[in-house]
């Protein structure tokens, strides 16, 4: 049984497709054994509630330094034995205290086609550009802010007439299937 760490900042409609598909089994022999979550009024942990995954969620102004929550983190992981820790809307940089121990075992999906349109609202950033193709990637979390290797990506056409909201639920729409799919691959390829 293969265990992952899910980590969301949001609304974690992401975190909802993994779970399922680990419950419908499309992801095999796996549990979501926890959700990290770094705001304490984020949809995402009702989902949690609902869907009995185990939480941890946290303030980060209530810890002195991002080393200290860090360590919690590290310690939660380490408890769950995680395999693999899939970030999902989680709006913070991992930072070396979780990076080192678990280095290669942590994968973010990021709403543009990398290296293009990194960091913060990158829907918005391909949007203002007036960019005809966007997409979605899939990569390996490193020191870097969406600079990990590549795992996988898929483009999503921008029409003439596109709205922030329709370009976001086109792209939710891939994430949905597309990251279900890699961790299934990346959990197979390590069993
Ligand atoms: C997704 O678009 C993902 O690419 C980005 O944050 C968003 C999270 O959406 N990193 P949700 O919370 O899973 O609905």
């Amino acid at each position: 049984m293969k265990k992952l760490a899910v980590f969301a900042s949001g609304t974690g409609s992401n975190f909802e497709v993994i779970v399922n598909a680990v419950k419908t089994g499309e992801i095999k022999d796996t549990e979501v054994a926890i959700l990290i979550c770094d705001n304490p009024d984020a949809k995402v942990i009702e989902t949690a509630k609902k869907l009995n995954v185990p939480y941890f969620v946290f303030d980060p102004k209530t810890y002195h330094k991002k080393a200290n929550y860090e360590k919690r983190i590290v310690s939660i992981l380490d408890e769950n034995q995680i395999d693999l820790v899939v970030l999902a809307g989680y709006m913070r940089l991992i930072g070396k205290t979780i990076l080192n121990p678990y280095e290669q075992r942590i994968i973010n999906i990021h709403p543009s086609l990398l290296p293009k349109y990194k960091g913060l609202d990158a829907v918005g950033q391909a949007l203002k550009a007036n960019d005809h193709i966007t997409g979605v990637t899939i990569h390996y979390v490193d020191n870097g802010m969406d600079t990990g290797m590549i795992i996988k990506q898929k483009e999503v056409t921008i029409e003439r007439n596109e709205t922030r909201a329709s370009l976001e639920t086109k792209i939710h729409q891939i994430e949905h299937q597309m990251y279900k799919q890699v961790i299934n691959q990346i959990l197979k390829e390590r069993a």
